[in-house]
C-alpha cells in the first residue's frame, strides 16, 4: 500500500473514532409537540453498532423502520431480535405493544419512552404508539443525525416520557388538483407529519383544474382530465399511477400515518365532465379549467349514469386506499344546471324534494349508503349540512366553526378546519404562526357532552397560489408546527413565547431535511398612533431577534436605511419602507406602508351605516388616519361595508381652507368587492347648510379582474368649510354577469383625504 493511502486512511479512522459526546442537553426545548409528560435526567444512553433492537413479534413494521431511520445516518446497521428474551440485557432498545396505561394515558397512540444508561425501551399498548414513540426518539438527535452525517455511534438523554394526543385527528389536505406534486414531495409530506405526530394525509384528488388519479374503468379521467391549457397556451399537468398511489399509501401505512382520498362531488368536476361530458347536465363538451373558481358545470344528479360512474370510480378508490373514510368534497356546488335541468327537476319531483339543496342531499346521502355496503365511512366539507345532513356522515367545518358546531349538537363527528385559522395557503398577514397556535379546535360554546364528537382538525394547503415544493414548504411551515402542538398537546394555556422559542429549534431539522420554511409573522407591528391631528408612527418588532431598519420613498426623500427610532412623526406624503433581518439574514421581502398627510387626519367621523365588523380596519379613526391600505383586499386598512354604502360625515373641528376632498377605494370584483357606482361628496361650514361639492361616477370597468385602487376625488377653488359628507354607492347585490349574482357586494374604502 502506498504511504499516502494509509495516511488518509489512518485519517479517516481517526477522525470517524472521534464523534465527541454530543447530545440533547435540554430535551423541552427539541420535541414538538411537546409531550404530556417529561422528565430528563442528568446522562445519556449510547447507541452504537453493539445495540440490538429488541421488538414483540408483530412489531416488523416498528422494528424496521426504525432500523432502517438509524442506519440512514450511521456507520452501523442495527441488529434485530424479534423475542422477548434477549441474550443480553443492556444496550438495547425494547419495542413492545403490551403495555397497560392507566387511564390518564389511555389511547390507541399512547406511548412510552425510557431512557436509561443501559437501555431505551418504547412501550405502547398499539403498533401505532411504539411508531409514535419512535418519532419522539427521532426528535431527540443532534442535528448531525439529520443531516445524515455517518457517526459511529449517537448519544441520547436519559429520560421517561408518557404521551397521548389531546385529539385523534391531526391531519393537513394536501391539494394536488390545482397542482401537482410528485410522489417524492407526497411522500416528503408524510414523512414530515409523521415527524410532528399528525395522522392524516387528506389528499384532494380531483379538482376542475385536474383528475390526478388513475381509474382503469375510465381512462380519459386521466387522458384528458388530468391536463390543462393554460392561459399562455402550455399544457399542464400529471397524475399518479395505482403503483405511485399504491407506494405512497404503503409509505404512510409504514408511518401509521392514514391517507384520505377526496373525490369531489357533485361540484369542482370539470376536469370529469371535460373527459366525460355526458356526466353533466348539458353534456356539453368543456375544457379542464384553466383558472381558479367555482364552475357551474357539476355532475347531473338526475342522470343515473353519473352514479354509476361515482360508484365505480369509488370502487376502485377504495381498493386503493384501506381509510375508514372517504371524503367527497360537496363544497361549493352552484345549483344553476341542476335549476335548468330536466333531469334533476324529475328527481327532485318523483323523490318529492323541495328544492336543489335537498338533491344535493339526496346525493351525498346515496353515496353515503354506497360507501357504507363497502364499510366505509363519508365525509364532506360543511355544505353537505344543506338540506338536512347525512345521518353518519362527519362533517369537515370550514366556512368557519358553525358546519362543526352543528354536526356535534346532532351527535355526528366533525373535524374543524376554521379558514381563519387553518388555511394556510392564506398569507401569514391573516393567518400567522401565533394564531394557529392559539387555535381551540373545539369550539367554545358547544356543551361539555358533545365536545367528544369533535374529532381533530386539518390544516389545509390548496393549491391555487402553491404552483412548487418551496412555495408548499413556505407556506406549510412553520404553521404545521402550531396545529401539530394544538392537536397533540392542547395546551390549556397556550405560551406563544416559548412556543415561538422552541420552533426557532426545529428550523436546522427543517433545513436538513429539506424543507423551504417560511416566515411565522409579519416581523413588526407599525402603529399609528394618532393625537388630535399629528401621527406617531411606532415601528415594533415582534421578537429582539427581529432587527428593523426604515426609509422613505417619495421624490426627496433620503433613501438609505436607518435605525428605527422610538416614534416618526409622520411629515409627508410618502412610503414607508422597512428591511428586516433575523440571524443576520433577511426576514421576507421589505414591508411597504403608504401614508397620506392631509387636512382630515385625527378629524371626527359620524358613521351613518356601520362598517362590517370583519373588515372594521383600525375602527373609528380609520379613514382619517393618514394610513394608506395596499391592492391587497385582506391588507387590515380596508374599511368594509357589506351589501350597504358608505355613510359618513367628517368634523374637521374647526373652520378649514379646503381645495381637493376624495376618497380611496379598492376595485376587486373577483373577491366580491366593487367600487361605488357614485361618490358625493357635501360641505357645509355650520353643519346645518350643505352645499354640493362633488357627484363622481365610477371610471373602472367593474368587469376588470385586476385588484386596483380607484380614487374619486375633486379639486375647487378654496372653500372654507368645517364639516364633509361622503356618500359612496354600494352595488348592494352584485350585478347579472358577476358570479355571486344577486348575493351582497362589499364596499372597501380606506381613507378620506382633504388638502
Ligand atoms: C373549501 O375551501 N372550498 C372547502
Ligand atoms: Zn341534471
Amino acid at each position: 500500500m502506498k504511504k499516502n493511502t494509509l495516511q488518509t486512511l489512518l485519517l479517516i479512522l481517526l477522525i470517524s473514532c472521534a464523534n465527541p459526546i454530543e447530545y440533547r442537553k435540554n430535551v423541552a426545548d427539541v420535541l414538538l409537540p411537546k409531550p404530556m409528560q417529561l422528565q430528563q435526567q442528568k446522562g445519556y444512553f449510547s447507541l452504537n453498532k453493539h445495540t440490538v433492537i429488541v421488538a414483540a413479534k408483530n412489531l416488523k413494521n416498528e422494528a424496521l423502520y426504525l432500523q432502517h431511520l438509524l442506519s440512514e445516518s450511521s456507520k452501523f446497521t442495527t441488529k434485530i431480535v424479534y423475542d422477548f428474551k434477549p441474550d443480553k440485557e443492556e444496550n438495547v432498545i425494547f419495542l413492545t405493544n403490551t403495555f397497560n396505561f392507566n387511564d390518564e394515558f389511555e389511547s390507541e397512540e399512547s406511548y412510552k419512552l425510557l431512557i436509561t444508561k443501559k437501555n431505551i425501551e418504547i412501550a405502547a399498548s398499539t403498533t401505532t404508539g411504539v411508531m409514535r414513540g419512535i418519532q419522539t426518539l427521532r426528535q431527540l438527535f443532534i442535528n448531525d443525525f439529520y443531516k445524515k452525517s455517518k457517526r459511529i455511534s449517537w448519544q441520547l438523554p436519559q429520560l421517561q416520557i408518557t404521551d397521548k394526543p389531546a385529539f385523534k385527528h391531526r391531519g393537513i389536505l394536501f391539494d394536488s388538483g390545482r397542482h401537482f406534486f410528485s410522489t417524492n414531495v407526497v411522500k416528503k409530506y408524510i414523512d414530515l407529519l409523521a415527524f410532528y405526530k399528525m395522522n392524516v394525509f387528506h389528499w384532494h384528488l380531483t379538482e376542475d383544474q385536474g383528475w390526478r388519479i388513475a381509474i382503469d374503468k375510465y381512462p380519459k379521467l386521466t387522458e384528458i382530465g388530468a391536463y390543462r391549457i393554460q392561459k399562455d397556451s402550455t399544457v399542464y399537468g400529471g397524475f399518479y399511477t395505482k403503483e405511485a398511489i399504491k407506494s405512497i399509501v404503503a409509505y404512510a401505512k409504514e408511518r401509521h400515518i392514514t391517507v384520505i382520498p377526496e373525490i369531489e362531488m357533485p361540484g369542482h368536476s370539470t376536469a370529469a365532465i371535460a373527459a366525460y361530458p355526458e356526466l353533466s347536465c348539458t353534456g356539453d363538451t368543456i375544457q379542464v379549467a384553466n383558472e381558479w373558481g367555482i364552475f357551474e358545470d357539476i355532475y347531473c344528479a338526475g342522470n343515473e349514469d353519473t352514479f354509476t360512474f361515482l360508484e365505480n370510480v369509488l370502487l376502485e378508490v377504495m381498493d386503493l386506499f384501506p381509510s375508514e373514510y372517504i371524503h367527497i368534497g360537496g363544497d361549493e356546488a352552484p345549483k344553476d344546471r341542476w335549476k335548468d335541468c330536466s333531469k334533476c327537476q324529475k328527481r327532485i319531483k318523483e323523490e318529492g324534494l323541495k328544492d336543489e339543496k335537498e338533491l344535493q342531499s339526496y346525493f351525498i346521502k346515496r353515496i353515503e349508503k354506497f360507501l357504507a355496503k363497502h364499510n366505509k365511512k363519508l365525509i364532506g366539507w360543511d355544505e353537505i349540512l344543506q338540506g338536512g345532513l347525512s345521518p353518519t356522515a362527519t362533517v369537515q367545518s370550514w366556512r368557519g366553526e358553525k358546519g362543526g358546531i352543528v354536526a356535534a349538537t346532532n351527535n355526528q363527528y366533525a373535524i374543524m378546519s376554521p379558514r381563519a385559522y387553518c388555511y394556510f395557503d392564506y398569507d401569514i398577514l391573516n393567518t400567522d404562526l401565533e394564531k394557529v397556535y392559539n387555535f381551540k379546535p373545539i369550539p367554545s360554546e358547544l356543551p361539555i357532552t358533545q365536545q367528544k364528537f369533535i374529532l381533530g382538525s386539518e390544516g389545509n394547503l390548496w393549491s391555487e397560489r402553491i404552483p412548487d415544493e418551496n412555495t408548499l414548504d413556505a407556506k406549510a411551515f412553520p404553521r404545521i408546527l402550531a396545529l401539530s402542538e394544538v392537536l397533540w398537546t392542547a395546551p390549556v394555556t397556550p405560551n406563544f413565547n416559548t412556543f415561538y422559542q422552541r420552533v426557532q429549534n426545529q428550523y436546522p431539522v427543517l433545513k436538513n431535511k429539506g424543507v423551504n420554511y417560511g416566515l411565522e409573522f409579519i416581523p413588526v407591528k407599525i402603529e399609528n398612533e394618532l393625537k388630535e391631528d399629528k401621527v406617531a408612527i411606532k415601528i415594533i418588532p415582534k421578537f429582539e431577534d427581529f432587527k428593523a431598519m426604515y426609509r422613505w420613498n417619495c421624490e426627496k426623500c433620503d433613501t438609505v436605511f436607518k435605525p428605527i427610532p422610538k416614534s416618526i412623526a409622520l411629515s409627508k406624503s410618502a412610503e414607508l419602507e422597512i428591511s428586516v433581518t433575523k440571524n443576520n439574514a433577511k426576514y421576507g421581502t421589505n414591508l411597504n406602508q403608504s401614508y397620506s398627510l392631509h387636512k382630515a387626519i385625527g378629524a371626527k367621523v359620524n358613521y351613518k351605516t356601520a362598517y362590517n365588523s370583519y373588515y372594521k380596519a383600525s375602527g373609528d379613526d380609520a379613514l382619517v388616519n393618514g394610513r394608506l391600505a395596499s391592492n391587497k383586499y385582506r391588507d387590515t386598512n380596508w374599511q368594509g361595508f357589506l351589501g350597504a354604502d358608505v355613510n359618513c360625515v367628517i368634523d374637521l373641528e374647526e373652520a378649514t381652507t379646503v381645495s381637493t376632498i376624495g376618497a380611496r377605494f379598492l376595485h376587486k370584483q373577483k373577491s366580491w368587492i366593487l367600487a361605488p357606482s357614485w361618490v358625493s361628496i357635501e360641505v357645509s361650514l355650520d353643519g346645518n347648510s350643505w352645499e354640493n361639492w362633488a357627484k363622481i361616477e365610477a371610471t373602472v370597468n367593474e368587469k376588470s379582474e385586476q385588484s386596483t385602487i380607484e380614487v374619486y376625488s375633486k379639486q375647487h377653488l378654496p372653500k372654507t368649510i368645517r364639516y364633509i359628507k361622503l356618500f359612496a354607492k354600494n352595488v348592494e347585490k352584485l350585478p347579472e354577469w358577476h358570479e355571486g349574482s344577486g348575493k351582497k357586494g362589499w364596499l372597501f374604502i380606506d381613507e378620506i383625504f382633504v388638502r
